[in-house]
């Protein structure tokens, strides 16, 4: 696939300028097929698959300032949830400036950026697909503002998962509704690399009704950065085999999906997510992010599978808590199973309890 999004055209002309706010709210996602392992520039080693959640998001407002003079580069200030943070200011900073060969108007602009997260940032949630989504969204609405691009919605999705992903590889999925993709594989043509792509419509209608119930087993920060852990695939022993059963279990699970089959689901995406974590564990050097109460949680929910035949599964993200993930029509008996069973073993009781949404939208 050749995409040409290098444009150096897109400079503003000098009367157009003018101070402007763009605001997008965007949630999170959960891998179902796991992206872990990458190259070049943000380049996945196996296709992933993904839920797009409801109430875990981010809302961001961009505010643009022209600037005097574009010289000078990058400048922008960063406040999280109504405070400075410099250190996510740093972060972005190194962001835009990847991104100024794609979007030369950057350098016009001086960015005031306010973001906040619709769950506690103690929570140990995993906040950058969110978060680099409603970036990517807000330049994206830059260009469209400024310039008349991408005037078509699938269009202008596409550029901002690319850009998305160029900040947070999982990124690429949050910018659809539903169910996303990203990465080439055998089944979907439209698929790439390069960006994710909405799957939602594709799939039975049972998966637009799932529950995801995040379960807070530790909101400590992650000793070990998904960043490091997806370096240490390059040299990770079992990283052939596990490209070759991620491309296999995509290929599945997408078939049940389109199918409906329950069974198939959640035999792939609690593979999925123990393989994640026994992958960590075979790394070199080895962690575990696993806490003893999310391995207590994982036999309780096979043990409740298995008395009741009700379809729950798990899976788990590169932290300790679990997504516990089932259909709607069964939502009272899983309360009952959270609240009675699960629930205790969850920090101070905490548990989000999302859904399967929508997407962004632009605020
Ligand atoms: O987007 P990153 O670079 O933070 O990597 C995310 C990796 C996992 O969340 C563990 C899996 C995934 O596909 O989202």
């Amino acid at each position: 696939m050749i995409l040409n999004y290098e444009n150096p055209r897109l400079l503003v002309e000098t009367g157009k300028i003018k101070t402007g706010t763009i605001s997008w709210k965007t949630p999170s996602n959960i891998a179902l097929v796991k992206y872990w392992g990458k190259h070049g520039n943000q380049l996945p080693r196996n296709p992933s698959i993904s839920f797009t959640l409801n109430k875990a998001f981010t809302e961001t407002t961009i505010e643009y300032i022209p600037k005097i003079n574009s010289v000078y580069g990058v400048e922008l200030d960063f406040y999280f949830e109504g405070e400075r943070n410099e250190a996510f200011a740093q972060k972005i900073v190194q962001y835009f400036e990847k991104l100024t060969d794609i979007f030369p108007f950057i350098n016009q602009f001086k960015f005031v950026i306010r973001s906040s997260n619709s769950f506690p940032h103690s929570a140990g949630i995993a906040s950058s697909a969110s978060a680099m989504a409603a970036i990517a969204l807000c330049l994206c609405s830059m260009e469209f503002q400024f310039f008349g691009n991408l005037k078509n919605i699938s269009e202008f999705r596409q550029k901002a998962s690319y850009i998305a992903r160029l900040g947070s590889g999982s990124a690429a999925r949050s910018v659809f509704g539903y169910v996303s993709i990203w990465g080439q594989n055998s089944e979907v043509d439209a698929a790439s690399d390069l960006f994710g792509i909405g799957y939602g419509l594709n799939v039975h209608d049972v998966f637009r009704t799932f529950h995801d119930d995040i379960l807070i087993v530790s909101s400590e920060e992650k000793p070990v950065s998904s960043r490091a852990g997806h370096q240490l695939m390059e040299m990770n022993i079992f990283a052939k085999s596990r490209y070759e059963q991620a491309n296999a279990h995509f290929r599945e699970l997408l078939s049940a999906m389109r199918r409906g089959s329950l069974e198939i689901f959640m035999k792939i995406v609690e593979n999925e997510a123990l393989t994640l974590h026994a992958l960590m564990m075979s790394s070199n050097p080895s962690y575990i992010l696993m806490k003893p109460n999310t391995l207590i949680i994982i036999d309780l929910v096979r043990k409740f599978r298995k008395q009741t035949g009700l379809p729950v599964c798990f899976t788990l993200d590169a932290g300790p808590n679990i997504h516990l993930l089932y259909p709607d029509n069964i939502k009272d008996r899983v309360e009952n199973f959270v609240e009675t069973q699960l629930k205790q073993y969850c920090t101070n009781g905490l548990i989000i309890k999302d859904q399967v949404g929508e997407g962004p939208i632009q605020l």
